[in-house]
């Protein structure tokens, strides 16, 4: 990997996070479906999720259109909007301010157009935007994107995981209908002088094993969840190793790691073999399920809002994902870039 371009170095200088607003709980699930609050705790780590979709959406009056909301109630694109723009504000950014959108979500609202055409629009932004598919790596992968980006000359690239998994679950299936959930985490990242922010990156797929996680158009969710379980450790641990390699960095270093939230033995088993204290990770999986492309920007956020990192700390995230895809990135914390310059930077 060739080192960042001097002098072009980027932070995240805005964060922020959506959440749909119905809360559907283990025992919401259980009065439905074979399952029980116990299982669900005790395999998954999950409490409680947030759906716009499926048998808790307020119902419109036809019950044939049951599992869409009403017009209005939600979609990837709103909840892509409320964080894009609250981050937006975070920064203290206008519209005019950002050159690039990089909407990461394996739940496009449709087919054609992308989701970020919706999105963009919405929030008055006037520069090149596109959907970013990793599933469940997707916000790593944008991450490092835009950190390219800027090495590239863009100024401002605003990042957002945006994700309606409650849409393409079978609500049916116990199998799968406990582990999802619906929510957006944004960020933005920023030219700064001096040094990357990105220390050192991973990225991949391994296109070999789409069979083990899939949906296919019009079709819900498919899984082999064992399987999965046993890829996704290993690509975390293997994946963030790598990422720590090329940033010199090791565990020891490591002051926030914010994996993706599917299920919290897996982070347990990823933080085990890491050698990272589980004290270490920030989790957010208990209220709201495994997010896809939005999980690790959403429990990023949270942590952050709960002051776990200070400035000069190194956050590792690693993700992993249908595909499968996988994405880990060491990233030094700044909040505020600019504190010690005469003036931010001018858009360009
Ligand atoms: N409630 C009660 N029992 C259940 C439920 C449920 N919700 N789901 C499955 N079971 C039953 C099974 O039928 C099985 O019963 P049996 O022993 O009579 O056959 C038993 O529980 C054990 O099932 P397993 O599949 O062996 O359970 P496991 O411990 O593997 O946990 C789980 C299943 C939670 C799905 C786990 O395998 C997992 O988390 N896998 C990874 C999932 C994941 O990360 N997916 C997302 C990837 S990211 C993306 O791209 C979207």
């Amino acid at each position: 990997m060739a080192p960042m371009a001097p002098n072009r170095g980027s932070a995240i200088t805005g964060w922020a996070m959506a959440l749909p607003p119905t809360i559907v709980t283990n025992e919401d699930l259980s009065r439905y479906l074979d399952t029980s609050d116990s299982w669900i705790v005790d395999r998954t780590g999950i409490r409680e999720r947030r759906v716009i979709y499926g048998p808790f959406a307020p119902r419109p009056a036809d019950p044939l259109t049951w599992t869409s909301p009403p017009m209005g109630i939600g979609t990837t694109a709103s909840l892509a909007i409320e964080a894009g723009r609250k981050a937006l504000d975070a920064a203290h950014l206008g519209a005019e301010d950002i050159d690039l959108l990089i909407l990461c979500t394996t739940t496009p609202d449709q087919a054609v157009p992308a989701t970020s055409s919706v999105v963009q629009s919405a929030l008055g932004l006037h520069c090149a935007a596109f959907d970013l598919n990793a599933a469940c790596a997707g916000f790593v992968y944008g991450l490092v994107t835009a950190a390219s980006f800027i090495t590239g000359g863009a100024h401002r690239v605003l990042v957002i995981g945006s994700e309606t998994l409650s849409r393409i679950v079978d609500w049916t299936d116990r199998e799968t209908a406990v582990l999802f959930g619906d929510g957006a985490g944004a960020v933005v990242v920023e030219e700064v002088p001096g040094d990357s922010s990105l220390l050192g990156w991973d990225v991949g797929v391994d296109g070999q094993l789409q069979p083990i996680l899939y949906a296919d158009h019009g079709g819900s969710l498919q899984m082999v969840g064992k399987e999965v379980f046993r890829r996704a450790v290993r690509a975390t641990v293997e994946s963030s190793q790598a990422a720590m390699e090329r940033a010199k960095v090791t565990p020891d270093d490591i002051a926030l790691f914010v994996p993706h939230q599917a299920n919290s033995r897996i982070i347990e088993a990823a933080c085990a073999r890491l050698e990272i204290p589980i004290e270490r990770a920030a989790v957010m999986l208990d209220r709201t399920g495994n997010t896809s492309s939005a999980s690790i920007p959403l429990a990023l956020c949270e942590a952050v809002d709960a002051g776990r990192v200070a400035d000069g700390d190194l956050i590792l995230m690693s993700g992993f994902g249908a595909g499968m895809t996988w994405a880990s990135a060491v990233w030094r914390w700044c909040s505020d870039p600019f504190q010690d310059c005469a003036e931010r930077p001018a858009s360009g």
